[in-house]
């Protein structure tokens, strides 16, 4: 089998840590989305990985390479624009040929990894496997009617009155049929071509079986801030942790923190699960559960709980804990003690403060 990750798009919902990054390498836990994409695809014995790259191509290229460090083979394939998911199966026929593929959204994260799947579909004779997870907001997905036999009755995009609350998460599995589907489907009122509307296809036409697998696992789509931060918790819980850095005598740091090669703690409390990356310093500081620190940042002297904070990022002084909050590169965030009082600004586009 071979793997194809999407990794083009846009990330408009991801503004403005997205104007200057691709929103598949922003990282959950310390590790961008994309790598622990590659990893769960190669962990399931797939080596020949074909990504689909837009306008941060360039980015996606440096930062992956040539999987090299993964041991898999990587394969770009340029999207010149975000045309839809099947849009992007279509321009990758020469990479997957007749080959049995999984496709896998590049911004999403699933509990356990995908080892089962990928053997359960590769010894069967379906032609595509869906997997769905159960959603308390089906209407902002692509959700399945499945029979009381449990086959697929149909699927739709973002239904108004959504048939069930199984959505389709970002992971589908193919064999060659798939491309019959992606010529035949026309591009949908928001100019996509749809996958939705390809499985559909497979599901009608009587020569081809589609199954569902219900995922009870959990699973995120990193599309939004908040979205970010509940996977940064789930993959936080799931890491096991060790302290590579240094901690002094007049730290606490509790048992499920991580604390990366050249990281210091000084005078500080570390609850976890958190991560401190690698050469950050925390001193005076109380850095509460689920907050990823990414590398060479600087924290004095305040409080953050639920936050992940990008690299090189400065939180200097400030008087009031800062909670599930998102934290570009190379950030500054100090506490203003001298009067005039009030609050000084430098936000890029697109940016979002809530003030007490
Ligand atoms: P989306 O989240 O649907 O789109 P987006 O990344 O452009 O985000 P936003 O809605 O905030 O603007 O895309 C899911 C994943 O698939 C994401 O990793 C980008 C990728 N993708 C492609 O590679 N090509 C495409 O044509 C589309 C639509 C998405």
């Amino acid at each position: 089998m071979k793997g194809l990750i999407l990794a083009g798009g846009k990330g408009t919902r991801l503004y403005p840590l997205t104007y200057t990054r691709a929103k598949q390498l922003i990282p959950v836990a310390n590790k961008p989305v994309l790598f622990r994409v590659i990893e769960m695809i190669r962990d399931a014995g797939i080596d020949e990985i074909g990504i689909i790259i837009g306008d941060t191509g360039p980015e996606i290229r440096e930062a992956v390479g040539n999987g090299d460090c993964w041991n898999v083979s990587i394969t770009y394939i340029p999207q010149e624009a975000p045309l839809g998911l099947a849009h992007a199966v279509k321009i990758s026929r020469d990479f997957l040929g007749d080959s049995r593929f999984v496709m896998f959204l590049g911004d999403n994260v699933i509990e356990g990894g995908i080892s089962s799947l990928i053997e359960q579909f590769a010894d069967s004779q379906y032609n595509s496997q869906i997997v769905l997870k159960r959603v308390p907001d089906p209407e902002h997905f692509g959700v399945a009617q499945l029979s009381e036999s449990g086959e697929i009755i149909q699927l739709i995009e973002k239904p108004k009155e959504p048939p069930s609350n199984l959505a389709l998460v970002g992971i589908y599995m193919f064999d060659h049929n798939v491309f019959e589907a992606v010529e035949a489907i026309k591009p949908s009122w928001r100019g996509e071509l749809e996958i939705t509307d390809a499985i559909q296809w497979l599901v009608t036409h009587p020569d081809y079986t589609v199954f569902p697998y219900v995922h009870e696992g959990w699973w995120i789509d990193t599309g939004k801030p908040t979205d970010m931060l509940d996977a940064n918790s789930l993959v936080l819980e799931e890491l096991r942790p060790y302290i590579a850095g240094t901690v002094d005598s007049s730290s606490t740091v509790d048992l499920r923190v991580i604390v990366e090669e050249g990281a210091e703690i000084i005078n500080s409390t570390v609850r976890g699960p958190t991560i401190i990356g690698k050469n950050t310093r925390i001193v005076n500081s109380f850095i509460g559960p689920f907050t990823s620190i990414y590398h060479d940042c600087v924290v004095e002297d305040s409080e953050l709980q639920r936050c992940i904070v990008l690299e090189h990022s400065r939180i200097i002084g400030v008087e009031s804990q800062l909670r599930d909050s998102l934290i570009g590169r190379h950030a500054t965030i100090k506490q203003n003690r001298r009067k005039p009082h009030g609050l000084i600004m430098n936000l890029g586009d697109h940016s979002r403060l809530w003030l007490p």
